[in-house]
């Protein structure tokens, strides 16, 4: 085979190879062009400001790949000696000075529009008290704990109410690690900082938005998640009530079975944590107040701030599993 013709199908098996891994990537399942689809104030300015630097950042790479392709193409070497010089040139004042303004206005440009999009995101805009509420979010190794203004807790499932603002005290536990709380559809993540609390707020119409930890915070970080469910202010607040007037019969043993045990324990193996099945102690109201409110070898105290209806709940739900063993 000539030289020439293996460089050819060398290139062309380069560049198939570039194509499908590209391809790959682009079908990986992500969500396309924007960061995610916005279903809040805060995330739509900040899809703003996305597409506003993106159109200069797109405009640059079209116009420096392009002249970069164009000139590789004119300026080939073609048939001059390979030890040919080019022609010397030595300043071009006026492209010099636009070279140097192009660049300060479009960072002008964009460093404005951001100062104007930020406070935006910062302050929740003014609305009548009855408009607003505000939940405590608690970052846990390794789960979500909601507390609303009337008491009521649930684990990994924020209930709001729709088209209101909703304040977020993102609270990170003295005794904990740091986390961050992501609602990727509300827009930026909030980090949960030990002996700290962050404020952020989102406004969205009904339906379920997944939320995520984005700080790493130990062996089953990637398990730290849940869902914000956006209800009509009606249903938010039978909710509320009735989870404060009875943890137990609302389910909050299961939330907190499910949300905080399970993420390192399983019944019938070793997971993270050893079995659980079959453990007395899971009827015994004092030895699992003890083990949660101080933690035990690698296990973190994950109820140390838990109420007592918080013990109740989760007992009421576990003793079950105490003599059976069975899930
Ligand atoms: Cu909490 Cu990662």
């Amino acid at each position: 085979m000539p030289a020439s013709v293996r460089r050819r199908s060398l290139a062309a098996f380069a560049t198939s190879l570039f194509a499908l891994t590209v391809t790959g990537v682009a079908y990986a399942g992500n969500a396309g062009f924007l960061p995610s689809e916005a279903h809040s104030p805060n995330a739509h300015r900040i899809d703003d400001a996305f597409i506003f630097v993106a159109i200069f950042t797109g405009l640059i790479f079209l116009g420096v790949e392009g002249v970069l392709i164009l000139f590789i193409i004119k300026y080939r070497r073609g048939k001059r000696p390979r030890t040919a010089e080019g022609p010397q040139i030595h300043g071009a004042t006026r492209l010099e000075i636009i070279w140097t303004v192009i660049p300060v206005l479009i960072l002008a440009a964009i460093g404005t529009f951001i100062f104007w999009e930020l406070p935006g995101i910062a302050d929740a805009p003014k609305a009548a008290a009855a408009d607003e509420t505000t939940v405590n979010i608690e970052g846990h190794q390794f789960y979500w704990l909601f507390r609303y203004p009337n008491g009521a807790i649930s684990i990994d499932r924020m209930v709001a109410p729709a088209n209101d603002v909703v304040h977020e005290n993102v609270i990170g536990m003295p005794f904990d690690v740091n986390h961050s709380w992501w609602v990727p559809d509300f827009g930026g993540k909030m980090d949960a900082i030990p002996g700290r609390v962050n404020h952020t707020w989102f406004k969205a119409p009904a339906g379920d938005y997944v939320a995520r930890c984005a700080e790493l915070c130990g062996i089953q970080h990637a398990h730290m998640d849940g869902v914000v469910h956006v209800v009509p202010r009606a249903q938010y607040e039978t909710f509320v009530q009735a989870r404060a007037a009875d943890p137990t019969a609302t389910g909050l043993g299961k939330e907190e079975w499910t949300g905080v045990c399970e993420k390192c324990h399983r019944l019938d193996h070793v997971y993270i944590g050893p079995a659980l099945g079959g453990n007395p102690l899971l009827a015994n109201r004092d030895g699992i107040e003890t083990l949660l409110r101080n933690g035990q070898g690698n296990m973190p105290a994950v109820g140390r701030n838990w109420t007592d209806a918080q013990i109740d709940a989760l007992i009421s739900y576990t003793k079950q599993f105490a003599k059976t063993g069975a899930s």
